[in-house]
């Protein structure tokens, strides 16, 4: 029987550290490659690198590539070019050497950055006006395009998702307009105050990294008959306001205070939809996302006060009745600890 073995590359960002996690608990500890520029990876590989992909990709029998690697949308408006070249070059390296190596399989993430002004603000459907006006949203159509390509013309297996914005307490967003939303947890622990740089009511679809995940896994795991969409399916999670999330917060942590300084990606978000229509996603592979605002909220506060080594704020039945505040004193006497654990994760960030 014919081993499946997987190379996850830019294993070590936001989706890749828990991507990598669950593939590994589906195919096994060695049959997945954990690759990126970083040295905590298992190899180090650069994308950009055709020839040393196609090594690693023969020399490790790889059959399927999971593609992670690529700048998001606030660095790729600070670095055009840059963007460019990797989140459109680095594809296409991928592509030729699935096509080249006859790969079973290819995972690709597009975003919900390839949609633009002209596209619907609410339920934005999967075929609509589609005119990206960021670099990294330009470089997820061309991909989306590349991918369709492949596929036609090469029978490149290549399956993808736009992936709203993608909340996870595991490790850090890389870049991206909607990072606020994991920064936000992170600092209303820390310091039960947040100053947002989108605007309070830039309403944008999200997602809890467990539900991206599983929509990953369920896509790559749908036979290939049933795919009708070989650019990248719309997926849906929630939506929700800076707003919404901080009074959501509140709920857990009544001391908690926001204020708002919009910044440039105030601007990228206002040009994306409010919320995302995914019914050629249910249809095909049967999509549907677990998580709601208020089950989200109520994870990631539990699981980041563990990680934090603070108490327990909440039981997962995210009742209000269960609910705990934690007590002022409380949270300061803890923050010793919280900002030596900032400084860790500060000092990982520059090194990088
Ligand atoms: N996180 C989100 O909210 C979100 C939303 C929509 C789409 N996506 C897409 O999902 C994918 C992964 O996103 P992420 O949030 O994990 O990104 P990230 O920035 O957290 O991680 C990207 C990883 O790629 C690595 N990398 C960069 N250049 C590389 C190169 N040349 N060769 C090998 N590795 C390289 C980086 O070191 C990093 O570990 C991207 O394509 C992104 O556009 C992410």
């Amino acid at each position: 029987m014919k081993i499946d073995r997987i190379l996850v590359i830019g294993a070590c960002g936001q989706i890749g550290t828990e991507l990598t996690v669950a593939l590994r608990e589906k195919y096994g500890r060695y049959n997945v490659i954990a690759a990126d520029k970083k040295i905590t990876a298992d190899i180090l590989l650069d994308v950009m690198d055709h020839e040393e992909l196609s090594n690693v990709v023969r020399e490790c029998s790889v059959t399927q590539i999971y593609h992670l690697a690529a700048m998001l949308s606030a660095n790729g408006e600070q670095n055009a070019d840059a963007a460019w070249k990797l989140n459109v070059g680095g594809l296409l390296n991928v592509l030729k050497v699935a096509k080249e190596r006859k790969l079973d399989k290819v995972f690709w993430p597009s975003s919900i950055a390839v949609f633009g002004l002209g596209s619907p603000k609410y339920n934005c459907p999967q075929n609509t006006r589609i005119e990206p006006n960021t670099v990294y949203g330009i470089s997820k159509r061309a991909g989306e395009y590349w991918c369709n390509y492949y596929y036609e013309k090469y029978g490149v297996d290549v399956r993808s998702l736009r992936f709203p914005g993608l909340i996870s307490y595991t490790a850090l967003p890389g870049g991206g307009t909607t990072d606020y939303a994991v920064d936000i947890f992170h600092q209303a622990l820390e310091k039960q105050y947040y100053t947002c740089f989108l605007s309070e009511d830039n309403c944008l679809p999200m997602m809890y990294m467990p539900d991206a995940i599983r929509a990953t896994l369920e896509l790559m795991d749908t036979p290939k008959e049933k795919i009708s969409i070989r650019t990248s399916y719309n997926l849906a999670g929630m939506s929700f306001a800076p707003c919404d999330l901080a009074a959501e917060i509140e709920k857990y942590i009544p001391d908690f205070k926001i204020s708002y300084e919009p910044d440039y990606r105030n601007a990228i978000a206002n040009s994306w939809p409010a919320s995302i229509k995914d019914d050629n996603a249910r249809k095909d592979w049967g999509w549907e996302p677990a998580y709601n605002l208020e089950s989200m909220t109520s994870d990631m506060l539990e699981k980041l006060s563990i990680m934090k080594g603070m108490p327990v704020l909440l039981s997962s039945g995210n009742s209000q009745e269960e609910f705990q505040p934690l007590a002022h004193e409380t949270l300061h006497s803890l923050l010793g600890t919280a900002n030596s654990l900032r400084e860790v994760t500060k000092t990982h960030v520059i090194n990088e």
